[in-house]
This record gives C-alpha cells, sequence and structure tokens, in this order.
C-alpha cells in the first residue's frame, strides 16, 4: 500500500467547496492544426477530476506542455487542451490565458462546486524548471489544498511538482498517480514468476541504468530496438550504418557479463539501406549486418523467440518498440512483442506498458485495451522502475494511519 496520502484519504469535509489544485500532465501531442493529437494522457485523469467534482470541490488544474523554455511561446499554449478536455469531461472547463496573477486567484475563488480552471502552461514561467519558491508560493495560491496526479512528470523538481507540495498541505496523490505507483510498484516488489522485460526503443542512453536494476529482478530480459545495436558492438558485431552510442559499448559489455543468460538478443535483424515506407529490407543474422545498412526491426526468428518467451511469462514489462514500428516494412517486429504480450495477459498473465512510443505501438496494431496497465510515464517510469525516487512523489504528505 502507498506511503503516501491520496485523494481517497481526503474526508467530505476537506474537499466540499474547497478549491483543489491538481497538477496533472498534460503533456500531450498536438497536430498541425494546433489541436491535441492523443488525448489519452487528459482521458488518465478523469477519474481524479471525478472523484473531486462528485464531492464538490472546486478544481484548478496546472501542467506544463512541451519545453519553451521560461518563454510565452504561443504553439505551447494549453487552450487546446481545455477544448479537448471540456469535451471529455462533464463538468464545465474553463481556461485562463496566465499560471499565476490577481485575476487567476479570483478565477479560481469564483469557481463554483464540481467545476475546472485550467491554467496556463506551467513552463512559460522560467521560475517552474528551477523550482524558483516564489513561484511555489503563487501557484500555492491557486488552492487549498494539493493533489498530485502528474506521474509523468513526477521525476522533475519543478515549482510544480515538489515547490508548490511544501507550501500547500495537505499535498496529496491523485488517483492516476495512485494507479501507476501502485502497478509499476508491484512490478519491483513481488511480481509473479516468471517476471519478463522486453526494453526497445531509440537510445540505450537513458535506459540502461534501468537494464542495470531490473537485471535482479527479472527472469528474462529481451532487449530490441536502436539500443540492441550497442550490445552487438559490445559482442564484436559490426552493425553498419546503425547509430551507437559510443561511449555506452563497455557499459553494454559489463551488463552482459552480468545478465548472462537473462539476457536475449535479437539472432536475425531485419536491415534497411534507409528509413522509408517503400524501402527495400533484407533479414540477415546479427553478426552479418552489411556496412551499407542498418538496423530497424528484429528478425522473425527472434520475434518468435521473444514472443515465446513473452508467452511463457506471468509478469512483462515492455518498455519500447523493438523497431521502427511506424513503417510498414518495420512493423512485424513490434507487433508480435504486441500481439504476444496481449495474449500472455489474456491467459492470466499482468502486462505493464509505457512509455509514449510503446502505448503508440500498442494501439497502432489495436492492442492497447489489452494491457494489464498503460503507463503515462515515459522518464518517470523509466527513473522509477530503475529504483530512483520520484521527487513529486517523495514530496508529497504521508500517510499517518491505514485508511478506513
Ligand atoms: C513527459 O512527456 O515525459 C513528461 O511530460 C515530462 O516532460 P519533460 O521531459 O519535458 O519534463
Amino acid at each position: 500500500m502507498l506511503k503516501k496520502m491520496t485523494v481517497r484519504d481526503l474526508s467530505q469535509e476537506q474537499l466540499g467547496g474547497k478549491r483543489v489544485l491538481m497538477r496533472v500532465d498534460y503533456n500531450v501531442p498536438l497536430d498541425e492544426s494546433g489541436q491535441v493529437a492523443e488525448d489519452e494522457r487528459i482521458r488518465a485523469t478523469l477519474p481524479s477530476l471525478a472523484y473531486l467534482a462528485g464531492r464538490g470541490a472546486r478544481i484548478v488544474l496546472m501542467s506544463h506542455l512541451g519545453r519553451p523554455n521560461g518563454v510565452r511561446v504561443p504553439s505551447l499554449t494549453l487552450r487546446p487542451v481545455a477544448t479537448c478536455l471540456a469535451d471529455l469531461f462533464d463538468s464545465p472547463v474553463e481556461f485562463s490565458p496566465s499560471t499565476t496573477s490577481k485575476e487567476v486567484v479570483a478565477a479560481s475563488r469564483q469557481l463554483e462546486p464540481g467545476s475546472v480552471l485550467l491554467v496556463e502552461n506551467t513552463r512559460f514561467d522560467p521560475g517552474e524548471v528551477v523550482n524558483d519558491p516564489a513561484l511555489a508560493v503563487a501557484m500555492a495560491a491557486l488552492g487549498d489544498l494539493y493533489v498530485n496526479d502528474a506521474f509523468g512528470a513526477a521525476h522533475r523538481t519543478h515549482a510544480s511538482t515538489v515547490g508548490v507540495a511544501s507550501q500547500l498541505q495537505p499535498a496529496v496523490a491523485g488517483l492516476l498517480m495512485e494507479r501507476e505507483l501502485e502497478n509499476l510498484g508491484a512490478l519491483l516488489g513481488e511480481p509473479a514468476r516468471p517476471f519478463v522485460a522486453v526494453l526497445g526503443g531509440g537510445k540505450a542512453g537513458g535506459k540502461l541504468a534501468l537494464i542495470e536494476h531490473l537485471l535482479d529482478k527479472v527472469d528474462r530480459l529481451c532487449v530490441g530496438g536502436a539500443m540492441a545495436c550497442t550490445f552487438f558492438r559490445a559482442m564484436g558485431y559490426t552493425v553498419g550504418k546503425s547509430l551507437v552510442e559510443e561511449d555506452l559499448i563497455e557499459v553494454a559489455e559489463a551488463l552482459m557479463r552480468r545478465a548472462g543468460e537473462a539476457l536475449v538478443l535479437p539472432n536475425d535483424v531485419v536491415v534497411a539501406h534507409e528509413l522509408k515506407a517503400d524501402a527495400e529490407t533484407a533479414i540477415v543474422a546479427s553478426d552479418q549486418i552489411p556496412e551499407d545498412r542498418m538496423v530497424a526491426d528484429i528478425g522473425p526468428l527472434s520475434a518468435e523467440e521473444f514472443s515465446q518467451v513473452i508467452l511463457g511469462a506471468r509478469t512483462i514489462l515492455w518498455n519500447g518498440p523493438v523497431g521502427v514500428f511506424e513503417l510498414e516494412p518495420f512493423a512485424a517486429g513490434t507487433q508480435a512483442i504486441a500481439a504476444a504480450t496481449a495474449e500472455a495477459t489474456q491467459a492470466g498473465g499482468t502486462s505493464v506498458v509505457g512509455g509514449g512510443d510503446t502505448a503508440a505501438a500498442a494501439s497502432a496494431f489495436g492492442l492497447l485495451d489489452r494491457m494489464s496497465h498503460v503507463s503515462t510515464g515515459g522518464g518517470a517510469m523509466l527513473e522509477f522502475l530503475a529504483g530512483e525516487a520520484l521527487p513529486g512523489v517523495s514530496v508529497l504528505t504521508d500517510r499517518q494511519r491505514p485508511r478506513r
């Protein structure tokens, strides 16, 4: 059970008519016309919103969007997000073009119970990313208590995720935050075995710490994606035109020695001259990658081997596509992983899937809703699973007594 208080620990008196300042992670992709292209992170906060609105709270939401570097970047306004939220949520949703100001404090006081006010992008203020105490105080004026439902931003020590929580108590977890911490925490606790992790995606850099931590926990670890090339190099293979983080080859070598049989690398790969939809492809053994081609997917034998490992598992963590699944010639490996994970889940296993690219892949193959838990976190999920404390969680109020 979580050591931190959640909204469910708050009484009706603590919520009814009160202004709840809730940090959410609405850092969502926008399309060319500036509208929300993918609303999963917004939908994921609906349970908390419904919970608070149902108890008559007046809800003030804040989030970042993109990385505007402390200046107002018109294309990164949260206004379209407010429009999207208004379509998804049953109560009125207002938008404030400022994040902290006398006007927005007044607007928060005028909110009707059950209604929502989304304030402008917290990162338009240079104080946000440096956790400026003055900004945290100004943010705290927007609520009577603080809720953090932004699991995706909990690894950031920012004014809206950490500073404000010291100013406004109680500071509790929202329902999404709680769900994420419980599902991801279970992987690090006593997962049903065999426990298998499948890691892919671009850069190895962000994931080696995760591999290091997971090696003690998992029974098998399948590695695909561009990251596999770093391991190929550590094995002395050449990888053609594939990009490799040269400085990580030694680390990969040490990890391979430590992992032994637990590490499953692709024995065959799909290669191409270029990453494009009509690329000419070839399947080669991993130690036969031609000099003028790059690795773009795991090969069919490896897809089958990874799938068998997944099908034999009772707990599966999948982070990162194993190929460039957005392009048809390189999608088969990732599709096989998604299908095997869905099948293992159906058979009674538990699957945890994230971050954004992985969820997008599962969604592209129509299998997203067949996973047990889809994390809204990218970097936050990696840091949490690598065993690091998340500052946005550490700062929340500890639970004093068991929940009634
Ligand atoms: C994410 O998309 O992973 C979170 O919203 C954090 O965004 P950031 O990496 O820009 O801090």
